[in-house]
């Protein structure tokens, strides 16, 4: 097919005199390590609760009330960071959560969101997009610390008890019945959600 000496693809095609083929394997092997570790890098930088609400003051609110909830601070100590609940663990919800965000984050360079009026006229949009994407999952991060399992029924409460048993039935999941757990909810909630 690229039988031509001359031309772009042959430019690529041509095998390298000058180099090794171990060289050449070496250097892409290192780009290779240095790229997934950059990429690392980046996305844990970008996920810790430093970066999440301090960095930027438009998370100013929802981290303020994140530190009154429960998940922050309670009597075991076990803490749930933003990104334990809001950052997928398996990597493919993870690029997609990435890429998302970097558009709230365009949200942010553009002033969508950079007044506490314009975050409260937005934050209903917000929170059904974390609930659609909960329900959607299963509540699969809530699931990462909260094992169904592991709920000793005769230790909840007779009501959490009773509602527990219902999880899966008609597809009910945690934050059908758990929103604003960690947040106020937002102040012009629907009837019914
Ligand atoms: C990183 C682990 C972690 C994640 C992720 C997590 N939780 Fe929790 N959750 C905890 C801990 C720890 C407690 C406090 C346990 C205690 O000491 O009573 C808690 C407490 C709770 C409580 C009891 C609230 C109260 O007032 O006592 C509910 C309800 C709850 N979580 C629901 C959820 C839901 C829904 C999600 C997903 C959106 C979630 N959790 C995600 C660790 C987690
Ligand atoms: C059908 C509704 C419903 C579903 C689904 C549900 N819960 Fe609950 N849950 C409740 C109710 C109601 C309570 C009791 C709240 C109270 O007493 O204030 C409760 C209480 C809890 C508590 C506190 C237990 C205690 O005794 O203090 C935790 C933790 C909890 N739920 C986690 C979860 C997790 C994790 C899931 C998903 C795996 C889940 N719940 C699914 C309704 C539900
Ligand atoms: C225990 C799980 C949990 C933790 C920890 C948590 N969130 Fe949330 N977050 C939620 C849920 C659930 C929603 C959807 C709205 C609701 O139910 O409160 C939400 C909603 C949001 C929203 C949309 C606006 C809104 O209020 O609904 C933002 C922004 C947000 N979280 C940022 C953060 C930041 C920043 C942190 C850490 C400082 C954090 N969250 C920690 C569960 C969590």
């Amino acid at each position: 097919m690229f039988r031509e000496k001359h031309g772009f693809w042959a430019t690529f095609l041509r095998p390298s005199a000058r180099y090794s083929l171990l060289t050449l394997l070496v250097v892409g092997f290192l780009a290779g390590v240095a790229f997934i570790g950059g990429t690392h890098y980046a996305f844990e930088v970008t996920s810790s609760p430093q970066f999440c609400a301090d960095a930027c003051h438009e998370m100013a609110t929802v981290s303020a009330e994140y530190k009154q909830s429960v998940h922050y601070s309670n009597r075991s100590g076990v803490r749930a960071e933003c990104a334990d609940c809001h950052i997928p663990q398996p990597l493919g919800p993870k690029l997609e959560k990435k890429i998302v965000s970097a558009k709230e984050l365009w949200g942010k360079i553009t002033g969508s969101i950079s007044t506490p009026e314009k975050f409260a006229a937005k934050r209903l949009e917000l929170a059904q997009h974390e609930w659609a994407r909960m329900k959607a999952t299963d509540s699969r991060e809530c699931r990462s610390c909260h094992q169904v399992d592991g709920m000793s029924a005769d230790k909840q409460t007779p009501r959490a008890g009773a509602m527990h048993s219902m999880i899966g039935q008609d597809g009910r999941t945690c934050i059908d019945c758990h929103k604003g757990i960690a947040h106020q909810l937002p102040e012009n909630m629907p009837e019914g959600e």
